[in-house]
């Protein structure tokens, strides 16, 4: 035999390691045997996010799903509310809404298998105040690229600096592709349980969040929307709006080129007309609308006129505050010139803003802005930002600022008895 040629330790120690690696072997080629019970749990805004809260997520099994929700102190009942089967990526998907919670009120919820009795990790959420209370809130532009190494640098120094932020606005492209499951699981890992758990998620929909003309298969089931959109199945789920503490936040789905059957017009004019019911009847003192394609094209040799021949005039009929849009992956922000004062450091009117917070980065142009009746009051290119919006009684302040820290924009909008002015502040 060969191995009575080696020394016997050899041959004794290589029978062990031969039996180690064919062992490692099989151990490898099975199936991964690791349960996960409760994963990418992400926070949803319903309609009224004061009484109610729908939380989704995602486990390795088929199970009967259960979200139990008690109030921070421990003492407090269980409440267990019957969750759904959504449907499966890589995973099985699941959603349950919580309802009858009280406003301004601490909980702790967890969620899992009604039978098997296993859970995911307990979180706590917040449910907003019944009332205009003063609150922060982020707004994301597009994650996209190279997520982990390029993108949460960005979002985590977002994160460390508004800890205490209510809500994540999301203005769409937060992946590169649409069904890949390995960039969904860098979107989260950069977010963080924390995050994505911990306050409402109110997320638009990019073109890269499509495959071919397709929504994404896991944009429902982790961004299921308020159920209050326009009556139209092809934008079920990415149109709604939810009211917090004085903030009523709209997402409109700007994916136009995507329509079915190619009626773009019909896409649009049917999310114009909802807007215009939704900030008709609008209770709250400020309004932000959130959706991909900016109106004002801030990058080289993009436009968007369709988008902007629709919704432009809604959005200026009924002043909306904030119009926060992704996609041309550079800072800008800006008015329409009619909106002007005589300060040149104060306008009227809504402000739009475009900004990136991944590392794929364009170079900035104004002409689209110039050419259709608007200014770039300020234009960055090669800059990846986050913004935090602060919300308090008549005054909104917003800041643009770098993972380094510095500030790229700074406004003021007051709205008051004087009526309505938008201040800059960049360099004050
Ligand atoms: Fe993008
Ligand atoms: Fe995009």
């Amino acid at each position: 035999m060969r191995s009575s040629a080696l020394p016997p330790a050899v041959a004794r120690y290589g029978s062990v390691l031969v039996a180690v690696l064919t062992l490692a072997f099989v151990t490898a080629g099975a199936a991964p045997t690791l349960a996960v019970t409760a994963e990418r749990v992400t926070l949803s805004p319903t309609a009224d996010p004061s009484t109610s809260q729908t939380v989704t997520w995602r486990a390795s099994d088929d199970y009967t799903p259960v979200l139990e929700v008690t109030a921070a102190a421990d003492a407090d009942p269980i409440l267990r509310v019957e969750g759904q089967r959504t449907g499966s990526t890589a995973g099985v998907h699941y959603r349950a809404t919580v309802r009858g919670l009280a406003p301004d009120t601490a909980y702790r919820y967890r969620v899992g298998d009604a039978d098997g009795g296993a859970f995911g990790d307990w979180r706590t959420f917040t449910t907003a105040a019944a009332d205009p209370d003063p609150f922060r809130f982020l707004y994301f532009g597009d994650v996209q690229n190279d997520i982990t190494a390029g993108a949460a640098p960005t979002v985590r120094a977002a994160l460390a600096d508004a800890p205490d932020a209510e809500v994540a606005v999301h203005s769409g492209d937060l992946v590169d592709r649409a069904e890949d499951d390995r960039q969904w699981s860098e979107w989260y890992d950069a977010f963080g349980p924390a995050a994505t758990g911990g306050v409402n998620q109110v997320a638009a929909p990019g073109n890269h969040e499509y495959s071919g003309r397709n929504l994404s298969g896991h944009w429902p089931l982790q961004f299921p929307g308020a159920g209050n959109g326009p009556d139209d199945e092809a934008l079920d789920g990415t149109v709604y709006h939810t009211d917090h503490q004085g903030v009523r936040f709209v997402v409109l789905n700007s994916n136009y080129a995507y329509a079915p059957g190619g009626d773009r017009d019909g896409w649009l004019r049917s999310q114009a007309r909802w807007l215009r019911g939704v900030l008709e009847d609008n209770p709250q003192r400020w309004t932000v609308v959130t959706f991909h394609h900016p109106v004002f094209s801030n990058a080289p040799g993009r436009d968007n006129g369709p988008l902007r021949d629709t919704w432009l005039d809604v959005f200026e009929d009924y002043d909306v505050d904030l119009v926060l849009q992704g996609h041309d992956h550079s800072y800008g922000r800006g008015n329409l010139v009619a909106n002007r004062t005589g300060d040149p450091d104060v306008q009227t009117g809504p402000v739009y803003v475009v900004a990136v917070t991944g590392p794929k980065m364009y170079r900035v142009d104004d002409s689209v802005w110039v050419d259709n009746g608007a200014e770039a009051r300020v234009q960055r290119g090669q800059t990846q930002t986050y913004q935090i919006v602060s919300v308090d009684g008549t005054r909104l302040d917003y800041v643009a600022k770098t993972r380094e820290g510095e500030v790229v924009d700074s406004f003021t909008i007051t709205r008051d008895e004087r009526g309505k002015r938008v201040t800059d502040t960049l360099g004050r």
